[in-house]
């Protein structure tokens, strides 16, 4: 009966935990987390990005890198090793906060190892026990996953309710979303809850999108059966990303300061060349937009049907 009344505990602590996963490289994960993660923030929902990267891009796309916050991963892995609650970085932006990633994660695949050699698969559910008791002060968590990375992606596995997943229309972005399918598979013998919120197409100009049907069979194909989309996807906009990166701005930040930027003709006039941001990122902080109501409906559909098991969430619509 108490172990009941904790697995409903932990299972509506983490209803709202949400991995961003392709075992590809460079579809879009970490720019899809932070731009998510800043635009629900920004609109006022309580938000928190858990970055599983070695690399840890999060940091450059929201100008943390190298600042006292960004502890390198190891407050992540503190708390794995010790099963002890997260201890997120606050207010990275009003209302979003975030577990930083970085080189201090190396040490965890080894400590993962260990662990499922005495314990299975369930070791995966510790990232869920170590988020859960910080998990309510969220109302939107998303975990950026690493590329072809099995142990740490498997964390996030393990502890997520929902599964959002980019990809290009490429071969590389759908054999990733394939190795991620049989992954989610093996996942939910230890977190049955986890399910595909929907699939994303990133940075995929208009001829691509031409190819997505077949593209699209083979998402269905990977996942056994007919997969969630989201109509949105991001555009292609190699600048604007630059820009992202470069400044450490999301772009509906780079929107803001676009629009406050002098007028083109200003430079012709005075005879100096600036570094302008470029205007497009009003049209791919747009895209993440529609992307976000998108993701919104998906998931207030995914709880009404789900009542009365599940949970009102606090205040989702603000
Ligand atoms: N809208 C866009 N159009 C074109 N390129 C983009 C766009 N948004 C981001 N990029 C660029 O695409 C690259 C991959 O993006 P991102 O880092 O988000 O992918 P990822 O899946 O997290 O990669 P990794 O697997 O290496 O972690 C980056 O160089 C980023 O700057
Ligand atoms: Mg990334």
């Amino acid at each position: 009966m108490a172990t009941t009344t904790k697995t409903r505990e932990r299972e509506a602590a983490l209803a709202r935990v949400i991995a961003v996963v392709n075992d590809k490289g460079g579809v879009g994960k970490t720019s899809l987390a932070a731009n998510l993660g800043g635009q629900f923030a920004g609109a006022g929902y309580r938000c928190l990005l858990i970055d599983l990267n070695r690399q840890a891009n999060l940091a450059d796309d929201l100008g943390y890198r190298g600042t006292d916050i960004d502890d390198e991963g190891a407050g992540l892995l503190t708390s794995v090793l010790a099963r002890t609650p997260l201890v997120p970085a606050r207010d990275v932006r009003p209302q979003l906060d975030v577990v930083c990633g970085g080189a201090r994660l190396e040490d965890l695949t080894p400590v993962m190892v260990s662990r499922l050699q005495h314990h299975g698969r369930e070791a995966f559910r510790v990232l869920g026990d170590v988020l859960a008791p910080v998990a309510a002060d969220y109302e939107l968590i998303f975990i950026d996953c690493p590329p072809e990375s099995t142990i740490l992606t498997d964390l996030a596995l393990g502890s997520a309710r929902w599964v959002l997943m980019p990809t290009k229309s490429d071969l590389g972005g759908l054999l990733g979303m394939t190795l991620v399918a049989e992954r989610f598979a093996l996942a939910r013998e230890i977190n049955e809850r986890l399910g595909l919120l929907g699939v994303v197409l990133f940075a995929t100009g208009s001829r691509a999108r031409a190819i997505q049907g077949e593209a699209l069979a083979a998402i269905d194909e990977a996942f056994g059966g007919t997969s969630p989309r989201f109509e949105t996807s991001i555009r292609h906009a190699e600048r604007t990303a630059q820009d992202a990166r470069r400044l450490g701005r999301l772009a509906h930040e780079l929107e803001v300061e676009a629009a406050a930027q002098p007028a083109w003709w200003e430079e012709l006039r005075s005879g100096t060349r600036s570094k302008r941001i470029s205007e497009t990122a009003a049209s791919v902080a747009g895209d993440y937009r529609a992307l976000g109501l998108e993701v919104l409906s998906a998931l207030q559909a995914a709880e009404t049907a789900e009542k009365p098991r599940g949970r009102r969430r606090r205040g989702a619509q603000r």
